[in-house]
């Protein structure tokens, strides 16, 4: 049988940095080929150049065994090649039919054709087997995994023949997940090829027939899923073994002073209620949570960018009122669970690092200069923050949403799924990032729907489910399953 696509020696540059080495990549219909590396590895850019987004490259690509020179993303698309991207496209406030038809309702003369766009998306919608989805209702009434669904079934309407994932369950709860990779296996059973990109290499192993691992724009190997696993893949990436943690042994830690951190009894509608909490000096605690427990929305609170209806806020034992700059002068630190809020893609890396202190810092050379040293600090890649936020690879943009913090070290860190899109290695890196901060005095608040960075990281674990903190581990032996258990069942039950 002929690949459907298959790229030869294919290389990439982007000015001084080769970004992919002269790669060789195929994929079969009715195939899942993952895609995996560490952040910066190329992967994106690989994709990104078989569907047409990036058409200056060097190397030949084939589709359907005849030369193919792509130069935009239509063009791909016309061919039946689409591409879900890394940050979702969709538009929330349309409805979920308007998504999935985005820019080719179907019409009826010169009006669009609601009642067979409605019927056209219900139709799909069902046979990818989410028959309660309502068609009409706003996207943005669902959960983050009917927006990739929604994204999916665009690509589906369009005829497409391959489809690329990139990273589509970085956002995704475990029950989520679940549906996307069995509707993954499902596609490629009615003979889709897909390429899926993800740095969950347990998703990786479960859902795909071939893994190809990128290093360094280079690739290392293409392997049968069945004939490798978690620990080799991770050594084919880093060029190194990394540790995973699916348990932790948690020590009671001696308290010094008062807490940097206080919440009584805080409430906010529709996100949490009566939450206390207290955090010292010098601790990691884990908040654990599935998305829309109301974790991010308590860590997003505290820092001023929403308003609580009930409860107090103190920081070093003094009441807090406000908003961020408020929070950020009393000590405040802050990393959102997307860096698309955070982080301004368009400007170099040191004015994002410096947004936060531009009262304190001046001028452009002491911002570069402080930007170099906390960027050092995270090991961003390339280490060049005079490079636009936008030209990093996912993974490293995410280092700069920290790195900034770094610049005068907070009295109380929240960061929210602070290694979301990062390689095993680059998480390692960001946790022992949360430890150093720990250690010099920093109460560190680590809020995260992935459980493994918990108890990577954490001292001390609060999880939280339907707007409540509903366990506390303090000492001994937690588990992956505990969290997850804790946080998912009382879902189940009612499920
Ligand atoms: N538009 C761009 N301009 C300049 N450099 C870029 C651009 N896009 C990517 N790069 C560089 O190319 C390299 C590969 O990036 P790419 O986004 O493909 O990585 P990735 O494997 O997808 O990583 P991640 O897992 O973090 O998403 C990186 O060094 C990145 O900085
Ligand atoms: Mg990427």
């Amino acid at each position: 049988m002929e690949p459907l696509l298959r790229l030869t020696q294919v290389k990439k540059r982007f000015g001084g940095i080769e970004a992919l080495k002269g790669i060789d990549f195929d994929v079969y219909p009715g195939e899942v080929h993952a895609l995996v590396g560490e952040n910066g590895a190329g992967k994106s850019t690989m994709m990104k150049i078989l569907a047409g987004v990036i058409p200056d490259y060097a190397g030949e690509m084939a589709y359907k065994g005849r030369p193919l020179r792509l130069k935009n993303p239509k063009e791909a698309l016309d061919l039946g090649i689409a591409m879900i991207h890394q940050e979702l496209s969709v538009m929330p406030e349309l409805s979920v039919a308007e998504n999935i038809f985005l820019g080719r309702q179907p019409t009826r003369g010169r009006v669009v054709d609601w009642r067979r766009m409605n019927a056209e998306a219900r139709r799909i919608l069902e046979a990818l087997g989410y028959p309660q989805v309502e068609v009409e209702r706003p996207l943005g009434d669902y959960p983050l995994g009917v927006h990739q669904l929604a994204e999916i079934a665009r690509a589906l309407t369009s005829g497409a023949e391959l489809i690329i994932m990139d990273e589509p369950t970085s956002a995704l709860s475990p029950m989520e997940t679940e549906r996307l990779l069995a509707l993954v296996r499902r596609l490629a059973e009615q003979g889709k090829a897909i390429v899926y990109i993800s740095h969950f290499l347990e998703e990786v192993t479960a859902v795909a027939d071939r893994v190809t691992v990128l290093r360094d724009g280079e690739k290392v190997a293409t392997l049968r899923a069945e004939e490798t696993d978690k620990s080799e893949l991770v050594r084919l990436m880093l060029g190194r073994e990394a540790q995973f943690f699916e348990r932790a042994e948690l020590a009671p830690r001696a308290r010094a002073g008062e807490p940097a951190l206080e919440l009584f009894g805080l409430s906010r509608p529709r996100a949490f209620e009566g939450v206390d909490l207290a955090i010292y000096p010098g601790e990691i605690v884990g908040l654990y949570g599935l998305i829309g427990s109301g974790h991010f929305e308590l860590a997003e609170t505290v820092f001023g960018l929403a308003r609580p209806n009930a409860g107090q806020i103190r920081v070093a034992g003094k009441p807090l009122r406000g908003g961020p700059r408020r929070a950020i002068r009393e000590g405040l630190a802050y990393v959102p669970p997307s860096r698309r809020t955070g982080l301004f893609l368009e400007k170099p890396v040191y004015q994002n690092v410096s947004l936060p202190w531009l009262d304190r810092l001046f001028g452009p050379l002491r911002e570069l200069a402080a930007a170099r040293e906390v960027t050092h600090q995270v090991g961003l890649r390339p280490p060049d923050p005079t490079r636009d936020v936008g030209a990093f690879s996912g993974g490293n943009q995410q280092k700069v949403a920290i790195a900034r913090w770094l610049v005068e070290p907070p009295k109380v860190f929240l960061a929210s799924e602070p290694t979301r899109g990062m390689d095993v290695g680059a998480k390692d890196e960001v946790l022992s990032i949360l430890r150093r901060m720990a250690d010099a005095g920093t109460a560190v608040l680590l809020v995260s729907s992935e459980p493994e960075t918990i108890l990577a990281a954490a001292d001390r674990i609060l999880v939280m489910a339907k707007g409540r903190i509903v366990a506390e581990y303090t000492s001994g032996e937690v588990t992956k399953e505990m969290l997850v258990h804790d946080a998912a069942g009382k879902l189940k039950k009612t499920a």
